[in-house]
């Protein structure tokens, strides 16, 4: 058939003949998708990767670059390792969702912070004002001593506290076979004022991981590959939604360039360093920092994330 009579012919619904044909033949055949919410979210997102390829008139060659990249991130991610997060994180997509999701969906400001890739599920049950240093770990010490607190600002008690940092050198310990399974990792639980105490080191900024695509991509863009430094929390109780965030430390050269726009104004703590006085726990020398920061948790669906990592 010429080109000509392709122009004349009626059109066939399921047989494509031109660019703009591609998009509603696709739409309309996932037309009996019976979740109506996976329906929205497939009509959309096909909507938009097709209009975003012809916005960039995107070529086969680069088509192909992207399909391997896709298919790098599966091939990096293994029980230790979240490429799929990371990438999430690099491109801001984990803030959007993160923010849209919290702070009355998205109305106020929130509390909340994206997850990360290294979350652990089982973190060792700790009592307050106990320590999470469970091999040597260099770096000045730090006392936690925070607040859980409804929207009424009324403290919760029971909350289960999880917290997670990365040690002076930049590592987590599933990275670093030089720390103790579970070093700098915690749970802990709230008493009747909402408190919850622990011993731990100051938390240091770190580069994330490079040797992947999000890190290909991340130099390709010339940004600096470096996070602040945070401690990772998260609050679980049920009737409360779950509290997913991170308070960064005030002082850190990179709050303004998190490789994971994670910070908020919000979420920078004040880690206060003490040269003198009567320490918080006993053995602890000066100088060390403390952190009294409170965590504000909204009614509704208590829910743990998938864990990224074993
Ligand atoms: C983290 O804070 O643990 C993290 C977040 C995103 C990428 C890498 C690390
Ligand atoms: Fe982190």
């Amino acid at each position: 058939m010429s080109l000509s009579r392709v122009a004349e012919a009626p059109a066939r619904s399921g047989i494509i003949d031109s660019v703009d044909d591609v998009t509603p033949v696709v739409i309309a055949s996932i037309a009996k998708t019976k979740d109506p919410r996976a329906k929205e979210i497939m009509e959309a997102f096909i909507r938009h990767i097709h209009a975003f390829a012809k916005e960039v008139r995107l070529t086969e060659a680069e088509w192909e670059i992207g399909v391997d990249f896709l298919n790098r991130i599966g091939k990096q991610t293994t029980g230790t390792h979240n490429e799929g997060v990371l990438f999430s994180d690099a491109i801001g997509l984990s803030t959007l969702v993160c923010l849209m999701n919290n702070g009355q969906d998205g109305a106020t400001e929130t509390a909340a912070a994206l997850l990360g890739p290294f979350w652990r599920m089982h973190s060792p049950r700790t009592e307050n004002g106990g320590s999470i240093v469970r091999s040597p770990t260099p770096g000045p010490e730090l006392f936690a001593d925070c607040r859980v607190v409804d929207h009424r600002g009324q403290p919760i008690a029971g909350v289960e506290v999880d917290v997670w940092q990365s040690s002076p050198a930049g590592m987590y310990e599933n990275q670093d076979e030089g720390q103790a399974d579970m070093n700098l990792r915690g749970k802990f639980m709230t008493g009747a004022d909402g408190r919850f105490s622990f011993r731990s080191v100051k938390p240091s900024g770190y580069p994330i991981p490079m040797d992947g695509p999000a890190g290909d991509m991340i130099r390709l863009q010339g940004r600096e590959h470096y996070r602040p430094a945070h401690l990772h929390v998260l609050c679980y109780k049920p009737g409360f939604k779950t509290l997913i965030t991170q308070v960064f430390v005030d002082d850190d050269e990179h709050l303004e360039s998190d490789v994971v726009y994670g910070v908020t104004s919000a979420l920078i703590g004040g880690y206060v360093r003490h040269e003198t006085g009567t320490p918080p726990a006993p053995g602890m020398k000066a100088p060390w920092y403390s952190l009294d920061y409170t965590f504000h948790m909204e009614p509704g669906e208590a829910h743990l994330p998938k864990p990224p990592i074993a």
